[in-house]
């Protein structure tokens, strides 16, 4: 068994996240959870013939009272309608104010989840159990939570941090492929972000990454858990730095809310908004050509895409990108990549450099 752990620092919620394998075997995990707590496991489809029974035992034998909800499975569930079939259930079966929930999935539970929580009774409390590589690294530490809108990503949410996070790598072995190498989209982005070290690391040990290797992915979930959580603890509400985490999210966000949340992963559409971000800084001059070429090549090798779909003309980004939650007083404000390792934030960005760069990217 492995099991680490280290705190997200917040003035009043701070919590724990525990990294491991086998983690499950370890009754550390359990706080600031107690025994006899009346616990509500919510999962999806795909997830719950798979894990459930490994987590409801967990609980259970830890002398509390649990019960399982299951969704749909996909983005595309990731909507008020779900909110409201799981706050009728939470309602209908009197589940209390010391209820916890536990998000047991990749980021659609998790953010569902999360918002539920928050709202329900005005506030419960609720645990995080990432299941995908993506919501591991990334989705569920933060307290990011919400549900989309047809007209754009996460348009509905709240703040709401979990009580802890509990990340077990054993899940990633059930993983579509598809889903791990959309994790990396992530990965990828606190490397050009954050730490020029792990990006370096990331050319040299990718396919170590994507063979699952237990050292590899330990070193690339705590990585990133830790740069996020140094992130969420200077700036919890995104006023400043945390925006440098939507590196890639306004084209990204486009990509999925045009397709309605059905065709392209999060990753994957994060992946090719990272691109054009990338490009755009090159066309500006805030990169050369030799850095962004080692970006994209990362990217490529790692098997996410790096061209815009075909199917979706330049112009039609530009409505969910005048609708993105970081825009302020009408004007585009976006995040681009000035070196390996750095990422700044601009404002009142012009459109026109924009489209012509999603246009020069764009293959029909
Ligand atoms: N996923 C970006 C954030 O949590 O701010």
């Amino acid at each position: 068994m492995i099991n680490q752990k280290f705190i997200v620092n917040l003035k009043n919620h701070s919590y724990p996240i525990h990294i491991g394998s086998k983690i499950f075997q370890s009754n550390d995990i359990l706080s600031p959870a107690s025994k006899g707590d009346r616990i509500l496991v919510v999962t999806d489809t795909i997830i719950s013939p798979i894990w459930k029974k490994i987590v409801l035992d967990f609980f259970l034998t830890n002398d509390m009272v649990v019960n399982e909800f299951i969704l749909l499975s996909g983005e595309q569930y990731k909507n008020l309608h779900s909110v409201e079939m799981l706050l009728s259930f939470l309602l209908k079966n009197a589940y209390d104010r010391n209820t916890i929930l536990v998000a047991l999935g990749g980021g659609v539970i998790g953010d569902l989840v999360g918002f539920v929580a928050s709202i329900y009774q005005r506030g419960i409390r609720f645990i995080q159990i990432p299941t995908t590589l993506l919501s591991q690294v990334d989705a569920s530490i933060g307290g990011k939570t919400g549900v989309n809108h047809i007209d754009g990503k996460n348009m509905i949410g709240s703040f709401w941090q979990p009580i802890s996070v509990i990340t077990n790598v054993d899940f990633l072995f059930t993983l579509p492929y598809a889903q791990l190498v959309s994790g990396l989209a992530e990965i990828i982005k606190y490397a050009i972000s954050f730490d020029y070290g792990f990006f370096e690391w990331l050319e040299k040990n990718i396919y170590q990454v994507l063979s699952l290797d237990l050292k590899s992915i330990l070193y690339c979930i705590n990585k990133c858990c830790i740069l996020k959580s140094k992130i969420v603890t200077l700036d919890e509400r995104e006023n400043n730095c945390r925006m440098f985490l939507n590196f890639g999210h306004t084209f990204g966000h486009a990509i999925e809310s045009y397709f309605e949340y059905l065709h392209w992963l999060h990753g994957e559409s994060i992946s090719v908004g990272m691109v054009i971000a990338i490009k755009i800084s090159e066309k500006i001059g805030l990169l050369d050509s030799c850095q962004s070429n080692r970006m994209i090549n990362l990217i490529q090798y790692s098997g996410l895409p790096i061209s815009p779909p075909y199917d979706m003309s330049p112009q039609s980004y530009f409505p969910y990108i005048l609708r993105d939650k970081k825009n302020s007083g009408g004007k585009i404000r976006i995040i681009l990549p000035t070196s390996i390792g750095s990422v700044k934030i601009f404002d009142d960005f012009d459109r026109n450099v924009i489209l012509s760069v999603i246009k020069s990217c764009w293959k029909k």
